[in-house]
């Protein structure tokens, strides 16, 4: 089952900053999953949209220039990375999910994704851009069909992962509280990765293992890894 870090290993550190992945790296995660805004012409690493619970700083994200941007910091520590610095500071140690919360141009989110595959030892296959809005999905599939996507959810919906294959993604990515042994079953008929997003409880990890789910994203990889390795294989 692969181990996402959620933003990160955001129990151990600041969320989506390089110290969170850092630690998420430390800790074996098989992959990284951060999430990303467009703004002033730069895509930014970064979950909310108002900028109070994460900086010391009130209104929008979206309202600031990028200069302004780069002065703040997560929980008055760690700066906000930019995409691109992410993808450097991971360099193709492991996988990536890019989140995107923003409406991110799809041109320059493909030269983020180029940028990392020609200078951050990143192989196509290792990049994976989800989102909950899955018009954007669609548009930057078609731009880009060589990019996997991965549709999110926070429901069951009536044909199960029907939207998800009709997106032509590569994996669907389900609220934990609407995961069912139908929706897993149907996701696999249809030839899609099952991940269930956020998982940190034992015993939510010990039920999606016994339901088969392809991957967790959890808050914390290393209490993750060391539940599943006390579990039957
Ligand atoms: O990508 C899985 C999960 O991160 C989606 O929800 O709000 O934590 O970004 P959120
Ligand atoms: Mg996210």
């Amino acid at each position: 089952m692969i181990i996402w870090a959620h933003r990160g290993a955001s129990f151990e550190a600041p969320e989506n900053t390089l110290a969170a992945f850092s630690r998420a790296l430390d800790a074996g995660a098989d992959g990284i999953e951060l999430d990303v805004f467009a703004v002033d012409g730069e895509r930014f690493v970064f979950h909310d949209r108002y900028l109070e619970r994460l900086t010391a700083t009130a209104g929008r994200l979206q309202d600031l220039t990028a200069d302004q941007i780069r002065q703040l910091k997560v929980f008055g520590q760690q700066t906000i990375p930019t995409l691109r610095e992410t993808l450097a500071h991971i360099a193709g140690r492991c996988l990536v999910n890019i989140e995107l919360k923003g409406d991110v141009p799809a041109a320059d989110l493909l030269s983020d994704v180029q940028y990392g595959i020609e200078h951050c030892q990143f192989s196509w296959s290792q990049l994976l851009v989800s989102s909950f809005n899955h018009h954007w999905l669609k548009r930057i599939k078609q731009q880009c069909p060589q990019l996997s996507i991965g549709a999110l959810t926070t429901c069951c919906p009536l044909d199960y992962c029907e939207f998800a294959e009709r997106l032509q993604a590569t994996s669907v990515h389900i609220d934990v509280g609407f995961i069912t042994p139908e929706l897993v079953a149907d996701g696999h008929q249809r030839g899609l990765k099952v991940y269930v997003f956020t998982v940190d409880e034992a015993h939510d990890i010990e039920e999606l293992h016994a339901l088969g789910v392809d991957g967790i994203f959890t808050n914390h990889p290393n209490h993750t890894k060391n539940v599943l390795a006390g579990l039957p294989t």
